[in-house]
C-alpha cells in the first residue's frame, strides 16, 4: 500500500534522527521527497540511499534560520516537482540551562530554529499551497491533497525541568498549527503537530558520546546523561524509548488520506508517556 504516491514532501532536518526516517518512509510510500538539513553531507546521502533504493528524493541543504533559505528551498522543490503537498517543520537540537542560567542568546536560539523559521517557511509555501489551492477551487477543482506538519515536544506541551527556552516554542508552535489550520482549512490545506516524547536519536542519546551542533562558531552539546535516559523509560507506560522509525510512522499517517479530516490536532507519539 502506497500512501503517498506521487505527491511532494519537503522535510527539514531530514538529514538524520526522525526526519532522515520519515524521508525514507515517504519515499517507500510513492512520494517525492526533498531532504533538507544544516548539514549537507547527511542531507546527501539520505536522498542518494533513497534513489539507490528506487524511491525519488533530491537534497537541498541550508540553514533554516537563514532569512532568504525559505523561498530557495520551495524555489528548488517546485522547480524539481512543480507541486508542494506536505511541508515539515522538523529541524531543530536542544540548548538545555536551567532558567537562573539561561542567557538570552540560549533563548532566542531555540524560538529562531523552532518558531520563527517554520513560520518563515509556512509563509513562503504560502503561494504554493494556499494560492494554488485557492485557484484550483476558483476553477471549480476540488483542491489537490496539502498539509502541514509541524513538531512538538512533551516538553512544550507539559514543561521539563532546563527546557523553558525549547518549551515555549514547542508550545509555542501548538498554537502557530492551530492559527494555521483556522486560516487555511478553508482551503483544504491541514496542519497537524506532533509532540514527542523520547525518541532515540542525537538529541537523546548519551551525552557522553560528545555529539554537539555548531550554532554562530558555538559548540553546543547534545544529548542526555545517561543516568536520566533509564529514568525516563520507567516513566514510559511501554517501557522503552521510542525509534525514528516509529516516530517517522506519525508523519506519513498524518499526511496520508487516512488523516483526511484531522486538523488542528497536535497528536502525542510518547509510548504513554505522561499521560
Ligand atoms: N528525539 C526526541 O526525543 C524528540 C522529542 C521531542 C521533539 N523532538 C523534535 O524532533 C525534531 C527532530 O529531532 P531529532 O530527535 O530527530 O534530532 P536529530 O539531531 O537527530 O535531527 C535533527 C536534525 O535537524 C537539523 N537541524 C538543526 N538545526 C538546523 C537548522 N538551523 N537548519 C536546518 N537543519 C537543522 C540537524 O542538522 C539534524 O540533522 C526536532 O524538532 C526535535 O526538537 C525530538
Amino acid at each position: 500500500m502506497q500512501l503517498m504516491q506521487g505527491q511532494t514532501v519537503i522535510i527539514t532536518g531530514a538529514g538524520r534522527g526522525i526526519g532522515a526516517s520519515a524521508a525514507r518512509l515517504f519515499a517507500q510510500h510513492g512520494a517525492n521527497v526533498v531532504v533538507s538539513d544544516l548539514d549537507a553531507e547527511p542531507a546527501n546521502d539520505v536522498a542518494l540511499d533513497i534513489r539507490e533504493q528506487g524511491g525519488e528524493a533530491i537534497a537541498v541543504p541550508g540553514d533554516v534560520n537563514d532569512p532568504d533559505f525559505a523561498p530557495r528551498l520551495m524555489e528548488e522543490c517546485i522547480n524539481k516537482y512543480g507541486i508542494l503537498n506536505v511541508l515539515i517543520n522538523n529541524a531543530g537540537y536542544t540548548w538545555d540551562g536551567m532558567i537562573h542560567k539561561m542567557t538570552d542568546k540560549q533563548w532566542d536560539a531555540m524560538q529562531d530554529v523552532h518558531a520563527k523559521a517554520p513560520f518563515r517557511l509556512i509563509r513562503a509555501a504560502s503561494p504554493y499551497m494556499r494560492d494554488a489551492a485557492k485557484q484550483e477551487m476558483a476553477n471549480g477543482e476540488h483542491p489537490v491533497p496539502r498539509c502541514i506538519i509541524n513538531v512538538s515536544s512533551t516538553s512544550g506541551l507539559h514543561g521539563n525541568a532546563g527546557q523553558a527556552n525549547y518549551s515555549l516554542a514547542k508550545m509555542g508552535i501548538v498554537g502557530l498549527t492551530k492559527t494555521l489550520a483556522k486560516e487555511w482549512g478553508p482551503f483544504g490545506i491541514r496542519s497537524n503537530a506532533i509532540a514527542y516524547g523520547y525518541i532515540e536519536t542525537r538529541l537523546t542519546q548519551d551525552k557522553a558520546q560528545g555529539e554537539s551542533i555548531q550554532v554562530d562558531g558555538e559548540d553546543i552539546p547534545l544529548g542526555i546523561p545517561d543516568h536520566l535516559r533509564g529514568m525516563v523509560n520507567m516513566l514510559i507506560p511501554l517501557g522503552r524509548s521510542g525509534t525514528a522509525e516509529e516516530a517517522a510512522g506519525a508523519m506519513v499517517l498524518l499526511a496520508s488520506p487516512l488523516a483526511a479530516y484531522i486538523n488542528g490536532h497536535c497528536l502525542e507519539v510518547t509510548g504513554g508517556l505522561g499521560i
